[in-house]
């Protein structure tokens, strides 16, 4: 197998290119799009979003100490690309976009109500890095929409909200399912009566 080294530099790809939303006041209020972002811990539930010090966004979060991790959507494409290519500075990116400020729970930054899964957060430290900062940060309540819920068993599908994601520059619907946690490991049984059960 031929390989090509490139510099090194950032390649962990596809990323979601989320929308987040900061501010505690209607003046405030902004979306920055960020695709450098995770979860970093499963309990306590934890998420860092990093941010360049020379963005609007960045001392709107410092100072208040709270943002929303909101997901996109390929509804949400275009804003999510406008969200990350104007600045708060000159623009109001709700208006420009039709997006609403809707309240979270337990932040007083506003969730985006287009969007269908709001990660609210709380930053914990801030992790001077270079020339993305990173806030690292709790998650205190995570607000999803009903319209992605099963109303009979409660389960959650986020497929039916087409998600996106962001790789190497390029936005992208997801593909087909191959495969569920643990599949792998599945036994022959549990395979044959899978098989069974989706030809149904
Ligand atoms: C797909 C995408 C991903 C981005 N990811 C980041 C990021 O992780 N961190 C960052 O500081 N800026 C990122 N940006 C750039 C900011 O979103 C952009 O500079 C934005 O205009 C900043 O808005 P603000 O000045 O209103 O805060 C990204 C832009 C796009 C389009």
């Amino acid at each position: 197998m031929s390989k090509t080294d490139f510099k090194p530099g950032t390649m962990v790809y596809p990323l979601p290119a989320v929308m987040v939303s900061c501010g505690h006041t209607a003046e405030e209020q902004n979306i920055i799009t960020v695709a450098w972002t995770g979860t970093v811990c499963s309990d306590p539930p934890m998420c860092y979003i990093s941010v360049r010090p020379s963005r609007h966004s960045y001392d709107i979060i410092k100072r208040t100490g709270e943002f929303v991790i909101n997901l996109t959507t390929e509804k949400l494409a275009k804003a999510t690309d406008w969200c990350g290519v104007r600045s708060g500075k000159n623009f109001n990116k709700w208006e420009e976009m039709n997006l609403t400020p809707g309240e979270a729970s337990v932040v007083k930054a506003p969730i985006i109500a287009e969007a269908p899964v709001h990660i609210e957060c709380k930053v914990k430290e801030i992790i001077d890095l270079g020339v993305h900062h990173m806030f690292l940060a709790d998650v205190v309540n995570v607000k999803v929409d009903n319209a992605y819920l099963d109303p009979e068993t409660g389960k959650f599908n986020l497929k039916q909200a087409g998600p996106i994601a962001y790789l190497h520059g390029n936005y992208y619907q997801l593909g087909q399912l191959i495969g569920k946690f643990g599949w792998s490991v599945e036994t022959k049984k549990a395979k044959k009566k899978r098989k069974q059960k989706e030809s149904e």
